[in-house]
């Protein structure tokens, strides 16, 4: 039997996804009561992270915690992989030790390729491509404040990323609209668009993009591994910060999201992080109870 990796959002069926947003919701509730709920006693997360984190990591090893599990947190910088041995070496090894695998890396391909290799499953804690995780508890988070986000209206502006394109993803399986508003040359993948034609609209300019939006959503405009483009990202991304100007041309009761980290005065002002229609640090938070229904899922089936 094929092994259940997470690599994309569209490695589930779009029902099974938004039944994991429900357990995720289910979880958080059994947490807030102080119940004990250890379905993944004895089983052990691999973490790879060949880039800095701080949500990721400790969602995933707070979650394996609270479901009786347990974590490890490798890194190239204290494994042989940072001194050459092969991913696909590293994979077969790892897979025969652990329970499942978390990989935070660069480039998508090399996702696959790991997990290609593993006899567990691998999740994608992100890759330069997706941030499907991140997607989950954002889903989350909006159901939780406004309700189902299916008809909905969420408008993406600036950097058309990782984030950008798992959004993208995210509009197929939870049937809303994305519109899309990013400088020319900062548009996601064409390839990942094309799957989702009827659900998305690039738009030239924010204000177009927002209006009418339930949710908007921005991240950073320089992404891991892209810190030599910071100057000309900044300057080429500077029309496109979320503001209280650009907020007041949504719906009156339109949500702010950020996967963190947010940097106040670059693609969002300090006003609207902090404002009552953000809801970043639920959003923070969510990242928790939503990996928590993804590892229930993955290693023993769902809900025991
Ligand atoms: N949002 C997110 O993935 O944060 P970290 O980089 O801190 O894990
Ligand atoms: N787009 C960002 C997301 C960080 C969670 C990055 O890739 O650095």
């Amino acid at each position: 039997m094929a092994v259940p990796h997470f690599l994309t959002l569209f490695d589930l069926p779009a029902d099974e996804i938004k039944q994991l947003v429900r357990r995720a919701i289910e979880l958080k509730a059994l947490q807030r009561q102080g119940k004990i709920y250890e379905p993944l006693k004895n089983q052990v997360l691999g973490m790879l992270f060949e880039k800095s984190s701080t949500r990721t990591r400790v969602s995933f090893e707070v979650g394996m915690i609270q479901l009786g599990g347990n974590a490890v947190f490798l890194s190239p910088r204290d494994t042989q992989l940072g001194r050459g041995e092969p991913l696909e070496d590293t994979a077969r090894v790892l897979s025969r030790m652990v329970n499942c695998l978390m990989v935070r890396t660069f480039s998508h391909s090399m996702l696959e390729h790991f997990a290609a290799y593993s006899q567990v499953p691998v999740i994608n804690a992100l890759t330069d491509s997706y941030h499907p995780c991140q997607l989950l508890a954002d889903i989350q988070t909006y159901f939780e404040h406004r309700g189902d986000i299916q008809g909905r209206t969420v408008a993406w502006i600036g950097d058309g990323n990782n984030m950008c394109q798992s959004y993208i993803n995210a509009a197929c399986q939870f049937d809303f609209q994305l519109h899309i508003a990013t400088p020319t040359g900062y548009g996601p993948d064409p390839a990942i668009l094309q799957i989702a034609r009827e659900r998305v609209q690039i738009m030239a300019e924010p204000q177009e993009a927002v209006r009418g939006a339930d949710l908007i959503v921005t991240d950073v405009w320089t992404s891991m591994g892209q810190e030599q483009e910071k100057h000309r990202r900044l300057q080429d991304l500077a029309d496109y910060q979320v503001n209280s100007e650009l907020m007041s041309l949504a719906k009156r009761d339109a949500l702010f999201m950020h996967c963190l980290p947010a940097h106040r005065g670059e693609e969002v002002s300090a006003e609207v992080m902090d404002s009552s229609q953000s809801v970043v640090w639920d959003e923070a938070e969510n990242r928790l109870h939503a990996q928590k229904a993804l590892l229930e899922k993955l290693l023993v089936g769902g809900p025991l």
